[in-house]
């Protein structure tokens, strides 16, 4: 059984034509949690049974290919399956249902626009292209192909003359586990009373993730999920009663048939009920998860549960001996003046457990407002559903009004108490939310201020992206929206990653243990238990490593000491996964903790304690500019981290070979030369013994720059101990554990202007959590903004860094290099104080943005020239074309007329350094190889990490051969190949890749220059066979020595970057005061690509890192215990965005502008585009500035920071209750920036 999101590729569908679905139905299906005993009596399909590059494809798969809705193809199977099951369910679906099916699915690189438009192609009125009709697309790139591809397309999905006959009662006998399918429901009780302790397996969504994760294991499985008395829906006069065995999916048909059908009075509970079901989990999970086991297992969280039981539902048990009669009572019942309302709050709009929700019924006397009936039920507030059935009982009687609001929020707040130390944290805004949610509904009831009362619509909007330059010409592919090279292959499931590599003779799987403690001594270690375990090979530990385990600051294993939890202390070798996981849960460690121990920023500064030394950047003379500035504002920024959450978890491979200590390491990395390097070292051997692989991984985002040479070398040392292959495939959970993310920050400011909103004077002061070691951090800070007078002094370290100094050393694990290497947490507190200085001028933000810009050739603050012409095309383009001024007085209009509602608009500027300001790191080397038959092979230094880099490589060599970009092929990235290859990363990969695949076309073309001439009519494969003849060598070796960056750190100057990237985005958000909750309604964002070499790529690109941005900027939110133990380690407790936050309305713009230094005048657009989703965190800040508030900017603007940044009588009333005294309990979680 694997993670959840892991299995992402794995989904299935499943045909379930048993009694569960008597009439046959398709439903997808997450891998991971369907248990292969449940599967009798269904029919499976896997994504490579719905389509093959061996065979034929399926439209599905070739349209999300061919829309771009696929970039590193982890997520793509699971897609493809989504649209595949609604489509053999309703061939032709609405859009709707297109965003219904897709729901459940993460996808980390496509910011989910292409997907849901290549979904939208099958709807009756196609929004996207012809190709519903016609069977063509505009993106087709093989004429007629496809044509001919989809008249052999495969309709039936299986033969049911192939199956074989049913027999109901079933029993199976494993290693550990027995599973036993009753047939009766007699035998069903029988068993129950044989077996008290054995689960009643239904849709295992439950029971799975705690088999999983919480280590409960079950010797007996009962699995009573086709009993026909399980499924069934008994509608009477009176009520409806549904069987226990019905899927949430079948649940919410059967209500939606019911409430069409029945008066509106008579189906108040319905309606609450089908409200959450849209956004309860994602439609996977609600397809295989039963009401039954939901009211059962869920006891804290459950949505269902409080509106079950405010609409007075009855729960029908039976057991052995107790009969009573199965299905006669009703589930719930049908009154009069009786109103039901679910109400809930999350982090995410879907498939994301409530932070609080609630069921609330009231029943009135006839015809007056008199309470006769209250019932008010919570849930995420206790260990299960928490009735408020005091305050309820002390209102009957009472009048619907504002003092009996008032009452009943101080009471239900007396009754419902949430300890200052729980579980999951958020205490006060809990309960804020607890009588926020009780106003709504007392809205409800009075039917007053409708705005307030709604949920955010979850809407199919049309979104829409800025298209190709049709001018360009067709036959060279440089500036085609070319479709990814390996697309087709992720939405076939057939792209192999390295865990898809066939297992090999002997082979042996790892699994980390890793330390409890942030600072400890390692008093003794006990492996004998582990040792002892069945399949068990060997543990290895830093006794096993035969060269140096402290490498470059970098521990492999840890000895006598850790230092973080997380710390990888040992692994084991076992012949099966679930055997090397086993005995890792074995190894006894014990500890004697150290002090200090250090995890905040705070802490950090307390003891001095850094990695690194500080540097500054200052310009002009500060302290004298503050003299003669009018206002003075000081202030602190605290951005949190952010977890990289790459589809593929680390994943290595390591081949010890038999001869000259030779190893073989196939990984996902972005910098394979590290790797390399690191294990070598580990082994002590020459790195000409290690050869490192890579030909593409499930995303990276710049967590797969320095963290892999780690992981390599842990793996090396195992591989190198037993002699045996080792398959290294980091979970989910150590995965975030492990690895860690983005630096936490913490910018401190003091800012000197005039009373017109100049800027003059500007001191800033930077600090990161670096955690426990050094890795990369690259704190970009030269911004849009000028001022004359500054000091920055700013904490990072940085191999390669110009301008920043050094990082606070904590005890967490060390923090690395993420999409924009700095540049998203330091560009806030810019902005942070732009807004302030704003706000203290009393001038609307984007005034003062636009005194401060640059607005003529200047120079940077290390001395650079530039010119910020596109710059300010960018931001006069976005302004005007997304009516940025109009908008905003809509917004002024709407926020005048609603109370808990307000909308908010925020427009942000970019000027984005590219590379690494030190030029060896940007040399690369490509080699290009011309065969007899014309064929030609590229290999290069970069790493197809999903950017398309492969892609654009055949672009530039098709283009420089001229010849079709079928005759070229990119197999890997390899250290054998290519050597001292540099990382991918900085929006660097085209630029210096493409510039070494051009130097070696070239050459190869000077070459064969003298035969075409002498034959200008003949054919590519002519002038090759001619050339051979020649002894003419057909094979080059190109390189790019880099752009000549430098930086003088003593003078704090230099021509630290090649080019700059420039941009506006814009943003129209709305919040809603009582929740939190917001939603996006617009984006523009007008980026500078100067030429593009494939806009759909960089679309791509620019669309993905805008919504990792709004992760970021919104709602992903690590948390951590104040002992340093990182709590968010799966997608249940880390939220990243869904098809939900995209913007209900989405425009991308490539502005073109010349950047001559770069291949075909282009530019490196991979990161520039996380910083727009900070333009969703100004315009919540913009909308919350126009509610009363709390003004404290920091990021991210999650539900919590703004529901508690709105100040209301609410708020207050939860800050007049009493606290405790903060010494006499330890928080759950604490900030660490
Ligand atoms: C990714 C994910 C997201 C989710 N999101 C949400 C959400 O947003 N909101 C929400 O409310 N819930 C959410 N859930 C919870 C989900 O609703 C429950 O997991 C589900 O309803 C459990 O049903 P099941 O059939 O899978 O139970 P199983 O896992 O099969 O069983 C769970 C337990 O219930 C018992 N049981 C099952 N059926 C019966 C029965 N008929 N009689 C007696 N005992 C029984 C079993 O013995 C077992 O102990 C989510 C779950 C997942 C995995
Ligand atoms: S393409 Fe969706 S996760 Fe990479």
């Amino acid at each position: 059984m694997a993670n959840l999101v892991q299995d992402s590729r794995k989904h299935v569908a499943c045909y379930k034509y048993a009694i569960q679905y008597p009439l046959g139905c398709h439903y997808p299906a997450t891998a991971c949690l369907v248990p292969i005993c449940s599967l009798y009596g269904a029919a499976v399909t896997t994504v490579e049974g719905v389509g093959s590059i061996k065979t034929r494809i399926h439209p599905v798969q070739e349209r999300l290919a061919k829309c771009h809705g696929t970039q590193c193809g982890f997520c793509s199977p699971g897609m493809v399956m989504s649209i595949y099951t609604l489509l053999r369910n309703h061939p032709e679906p609405t859009p709707e249902q297109i965003t219904k099916a897709l729901g459940g699915n993460l996808c980390r690189c496509t910011g989910y626009r292409p997907i849901v438009e290549s979904g939208k192609t099958f709807c009756v009125e196609s929004t996207v292209c012809e190709l519903k009709g016609s069977g063509k697309c505009c993106m087709d790139q093989e004429d007629g192909s496809l044509v001919n591809r989809w008249e052999k397309m495969c309709t039936k999905l299986y033969d049911e003359d192939e199956f074989q006959p049913l027999d109901p009662s079933q029993s199976k006998q494993g290693e550990r586990i027995t599973w036993i399918t009753p047939a009766t429901l007699n035998d069903l009780l029988e068993l129950k009373a044989n077996f008290p302790k054995a689960p009643l397996i239904m849709g295992n969504t439950e029971l799975g993730p705690s088999i999983k994760f919480k280590n409960e294991f079950h010797p007996v499985f009962i699995s009573p999920l086709g009993l026909p008395e399980l499924h069934f829906v008994n509608t009477t006069d009176d009520g409806v009663t549904i069987g226990a065995g019905y899927s949430l999916a079948q649940l919410n048909d059967a209500l939606h048939c019911i409430v069409s059908e029945q008066p509106k009075e008579k189906t108040e509970t319905h309606r609450a009920l089908l409200k959450h079901l849209r956004t309860l989990a994602g439609a996977q999970i609600r397809n295989m998860a039963t009401s039954g086991g939901h009211v059962v297992s869920w006891p804290n969280f459950s949505d269902l549960n409080p509106i079950l039981a405010a609409g007075n539902g009855t729960i029908n048990l039976i057991s052995k001996g107790k009969r009573p009669s199965f299905n006669q009572s009703q589930l719930f019942s049908y009154l009069q003046w009786h109103f039901v309302f679910g109400l809930r709050m999350a982090q995410r709009q879907e498939n994301a457990f409530a932070i609080v929700n609630a069921g609330m019924s009231v029943k009135f006397e006839d015809d007056t407002n008199t309470i006769k009936e209250l019932q008010m039920f919570y849930g995420s507030v206790g260990p299960t559903t928490v009735s408020a059935s005091q305050t309820c009982k002390q209102l009957i009687g009472r009048q619907w009004d504002d003092q009996m609001l008032s009452d009943a929020c101080r009471w239900v707040l007396d009754e419902i108490y949430i300890p200052p130390a729980a579980e999951g944290g958020m205490v006060e805004y809990r309960q804020t939310l607890i009588i926020s949610l009780l106003f709504k509904f007392y809205l409800k009831i009075l039917k007053l201020t409708v705005n307030a009362l709604e949920d955010f619509p979850i809407e199919t909007p049309p979104r829409n992206s800025d298209c190709v330059d049709p001018h360009q010409p067709l036959q060279d592919p440089v500036g085609h929206p070319v479709m990814h090279q390996s697309a087709i292959k992720h939405t076939t499931g057939e792209a192999v990653y390295t865990d898809d590599m066939p297992c090999i003779d002997q082979e042996l799987f790892l699994a980390p243990i890793t330390s409890t403690r942030a600072h400890a001594k390692i008093i003794s270690t006990d492996i004998s238990e582990a040792l002892a375990l069945p399949g068990v090979v060997d543990v290895i530990t830093a006794e096993d490593v035969p060269g140096d385990n402290n490498y470059q600051g970098e521990i492999f294993y840890a000895q006598n000491e850790v230092i973080c939890v997380g710390q990888v202390v040992g692994t084991v070798a076992a012949d099966t996964y679930a055997h090397a996981r086993e005995a890792a849960k074995k190894v006894k460690i014990t500890y004697e903790d150290i002090e200090p121990r250090i995890i905040t920023i705070e802490q950090a500064l307390e003891h001095n304690s850094f990695l690194f030394d500080e540097k500054k950047i200052e310009q002009g003379n500060v302290e004298q500019a503050f003299k003669y500035v009018d206002p003075i504002i000081e202030g602190e920024v605290h951005v949190e981290g952010q977890e990289h959450f790459y589809m593929e978890t680390s994943s290595i491979l390591a081949l010890p070979k038999e001869e000259d200590k030779e190893m073989v390491l196939h990984l996902g990395t972005q910098y394979p030369t590290h790797v390399q390097e690191y294990v070598a070292a580990a082994l002590n051997v020459p790195r000409n013994r290690i050869a490192c692989r890579m030909k593409r991984t499930g995303g990276a985002f710049g967590g797969k720059v320095a963290k892999p040479a780690v992981l390599g070398a842990v793996s090396a040392v195992a591989a190198n101990k037993t002699g045996r292959p080792i398959r290294f495939i980091l979970e989910r959970g150590d995965d975030m554990l492990i690895t860690a993310g983005r630096h936490p920050l913490l910018g401190k400011y003091k800012i000197g202007f005039m009373n017109n909103g100049v800027i003059k004077a500007a001191d800033v002061e930077y600090y990161v959590n670096g955690g426990s070691v050094g890795i990369i951090l690259y704190l970009h800070k030269d911004l849009s903004y000028k001022s004359d007078n500054f000091c920055l002094c700013e904490i990072s370290l940085c191999f390669a860094s110009t301008q920043v100094v050094e990082a606070c050393k904590t005890n967490l694990p060390s923090n690395t290099a993420f999409r924009g290497f700095g540049f998203p947490q330091g560009t806030v507190v810019v902005e942070a104080y732009i807004t302030a200085v704003a706000s203290q001028c009393n001038l609307p933000p984007e005034e003062v943005k636009e005194i401060n810009m640059y607005k003529r050739i200047s120079k940077t603050a290390f001395k650079q020239t530039f010119n910020p012409e596109p710059s300010r095309r960018c931001w006069k383009e976005c302004l005007e074309k997304s009516s940025f001024y109009a908008g905003k007085l809509a917004a002024e209009e709407f926020n005048k007329k609603n109370y808990w509602k307000k909308r908010g608009l925020a427009i942000v500027p970019m000027k984005f350094s590219i590379g690494i300001p030190t030029a060896y790191y940007n040399q690369v080397a490509a080699l290009v190889h011309i065969y007899l038959d014309g064929s030609v092979l590229v290999i290069h230094g970069g790493c197809e990490l999903r950017q398309g880099l492969y892609t654009k490589m055949i672009q530039v060599a098709s283009h420089e051969l001229n010849i079709p970009q079928s005759h070229i092929h990119l197999s890997e990235t390899s250290t054998v190949t290519v050597p001292n290859g540099v990382l991918t990363s900085e929006s660097m990969g085209t630029d210096i890749n493409g510039k070494a695949v051009q130097n070696a076309c070239q050459t190869l073309m000077a070459r064969l220059h003298p035969i075409i001439r002498k034959n200008r009519k003949g054919k590519w494969e002519d002038w090759i066979a001619k050339a051979f003849e020649e002894s003419i060598s057909l094979s080059v070796t190109g390189y790019f020595r880099g752009y000549q960056t430098n930086m003088d750190w003593e003078k704090g100057e230099g021509n630290a970057y090649p080019y700059y990237v420039y941009g506006a985005a814009c943003s129209e958000v709305e919040v809603d005061c009582l929740t939190g909750a917001h939603e996006l309604l617009r984006t523009d964002i007008f980026m500078d690509a100067a030429f593009s070499i494939n806009p759909a790529l960089d679309i791509g690109q620019i669309e993905g890192a805008f919504i990792q941005g709004i992760g970021f900027y919104t709602i992903e939110e690590l948390k951590y215990s104040p002992e340093g133990v990182l709590y968010s380690r799966s997608p249940d407790d880390y939220k990243i965005p869904t098809i939900t936050e995209i913007p209900e309305e989405f425009y991308v713009t490539l502005v073109r502008s010349q950047n001559p230094v770069a291949i075909y005048s282009s530019k490196g657009l991979g990161e520039a585009g996380m910083f727009w989703g900070s333009s969703v965190l100004f315009a919540i800040y913009d909308a919350v500035a126009a509610a009363p508030k709390t003004f404290v900017l920091s990021s991210p603007a999650a539900p919590e920071m703004i529901r508690m940044t709105c100040v209301d009588q609410f708020t207050d009333m939860i800050r007049e209750i009493p606290r405790d005294d903060p010494s006499t309990f330890t928080p759950w979680s604490i900030r660490v920036s």
